[in-house]
């Protein structure tokens, strides 16, 4: 078998049995259309494609929220399993970097670190945040916190704080307008921002039909 792929196999093998366990929102299918989505992007792009593989599916295996908010413990676990592989360690340190700097809420330069397959990776994590299946996320997640669907009396808060955020109870539509509606002005790549484009027009013609549904309107 080819080198690539069998590293490839043997990361998904691990990927998975990491997130056996995982909350709906980053199970391994979350991972999985991640992976398929930043090699599609890739294809458009100039990039290493192992490193952007190896970044797709080793970027949530250990979210820092559920691990007492140490950024390290994923980049570590990932760099031990890569070092089983006996991968040159320039493909083992950016893709460490991938881990850490993906869920930066910065643009490209205020991170400390840019490559285009981080930018490549973070497109495809964020294209999983909006449109269909954006909306899916977004409202297991609110089931899962059993917050409302929506009510008319909440209005969203633009640019809530990370501790407001932490503690914020809103509906769920009112996410759609603190950070999904805005996820497309944050894309890296080209494609990444044509995918983005066609996703959050679909999310808004979405929102028409709530809103007109929810008042009896069609
Ligand atoms: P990520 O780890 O992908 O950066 P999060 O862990 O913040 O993102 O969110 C995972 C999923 O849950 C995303 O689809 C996101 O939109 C959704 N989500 C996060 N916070 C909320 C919220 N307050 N209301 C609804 N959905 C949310
Ligand atoms: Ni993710």
């Amino acid at each position: 078998m080819e080198q690539h792929q069998e590293i490839i196999e043997t990361t998904v093998k691990f990927v998975k049995q990491e997130l056996a366990n995982a909350e709906g929102g980053h199970d391994w299918w979350h991972i999985y259309r991640v992976w398929k989505q930043a090699r599609h992007i890739a294809a458009t792009e100039q990039s290493d494609l192992l490193v952007v593989e190896l970044g797709a599916l080793l970027h949530d295996i250990a979210d820092s929220k559920f691990h007492g908010g140490d950024e390290e413990i994923g980049p570590a676990r990932a760099g031990a399993f890569m070092e089983s592989l006996a991968l040159p360690q320039h493909v083992i340190d950016h893709v460490k970097n991938i881990i850490r700097y993906i869920s930066f809420k910065g643009g490209h330069n205020e991170n400390g670190f840019y490559s285009t397959e981080l930018g490549i990776v973070q497109d495809a994590d964020r294209l999983d945040a909006i449109g269909a299946i954006g909306i899916a996320r977004a409202f297991n997640y609110g089931g899962f916190k059993n917050r409302a669907l929506y009510d008319p009396g909440v209005a969203p808060v633009l640019n809530r704080s990370k501790e407001d955020y932490k503690h914020n109870n809103a509906p769920t539509i009112n996410h759609f307008y603190e950070k999904l509606l805005l996820l497309k002005d944050k894309m890296n790549t080209t494609t990444g921002k044509q995918l983005a484009e066609e996703r959050h027009a679909f999310m808004e013609q979405y929102l028409q039909h709530f809103y007109a549904e929810w008042e009896g309107e069609m």
